[in-house]
């Protein structure tokens, strides 16, 4: 069995960064970091108001990694109009609210057919593979299907915040993977994602690729703490 490939998703480090306006962490090194350690990709999300990733991130990402980018955006003409000139290897289209934490809910395809498709068209004609990050509901996979996309991320939110007790959440991804494959589209996963709840999802038959975190970028804190603060308590020492 082939394993799904695993995107890393590097927001928070912008989102540390930003916290200070500063210089540190950048998440240009935190990739090259990811990608020693084995990451197949890397995730960004580009958000409108950049709360967290800037543009210039995602220029100099584009230059630097070795692995591929996997760039979030909303639907929107700046959005596109800025990764048709960066050309990551892939975009995924999610909705976007100013006031939500995180990307709430999956894309509704369905409802802005339009908008979504002319998008899609747009980042293809451009060389770029598109996937659309949607719930896991089968009308949706048609729909994404019908528009052209080439992938779909299945959200696994609603899945992740019902674990440990998610079996009927685990079934409605499993049956939308299976639909997604039907119509033959690459079959991705994420959001919520876990050390705990991930293997499920890692399972199910023909899973390409999961963008995963907030749960990689918090072990991280955690498993670097002590080296850290020694190496600061050293340069203290150096005085
Ligand atoms: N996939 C998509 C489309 C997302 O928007 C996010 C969050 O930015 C993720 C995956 C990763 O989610 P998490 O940080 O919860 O692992």
């Amino acid at each position: 069995m082939s394993h799904p490939k695993l995107g890393v998703n590097i927001d928070h480090v912008a989102t540390l960064r930003q916290a200070r306006r500063t210089v540190e962490p950048d998440p240009v090194a935190a990739a090259v970091l990811c990608e020693l350690a084995g990451a197949d990709s890397i995730t960004v999300h580009l958000r409108e108001d950049r709360r967290h990733i800037q543009d210039r991130d995602v220029l100099v990402l584009k230059q630097s990694l070795r692995t591929t980018m996997n760039l979030e955006i909303a639907a929107t003409d700046e959005m596109v109009a800025i990764a048709c000139e960066v050309r990551p290897a892939q975009v995924c289209l999610v909705p976007e609210k100013r006031q939500e934490v995180t990307t709430e809910g999956g894309l509704d395809v369905i409802r802005n057919r339009a908008g979504v498709e002319k998008a899609v068209r747009a980042l293809q004609e451009a060389g770029i593979v598109v996937s659309l990050f949607i719930d896991p509901d089968p009308a949706q996979v048609r729909e994404s299907r019908a528009i052209g996309a080439d992938a779909i991320e299945l959200h696994t939110g609603a899945y992740a915040e019902a674990w440990p007790h998610a079996q009927t959440e685990l079934v409605r991804i499993q049956e939308a993977a299976k639909e997604t494959l039907a119509q033959g589209l690459r079959l991705h996963a994420g959001h919520g994602l876990t050390y705990w709840n991930v293997r499920p999802i890692a399972e199910i038959p023909g899973m390409a690729e999961l963008n995963i975190g907030h749960s990689v970028m918090a072990r991280a804190v955690l498993v670097g703490m002590e080296r850290a603060v020694r190496e600061m308590r050293e340069a203290i020492k150096g005085a």
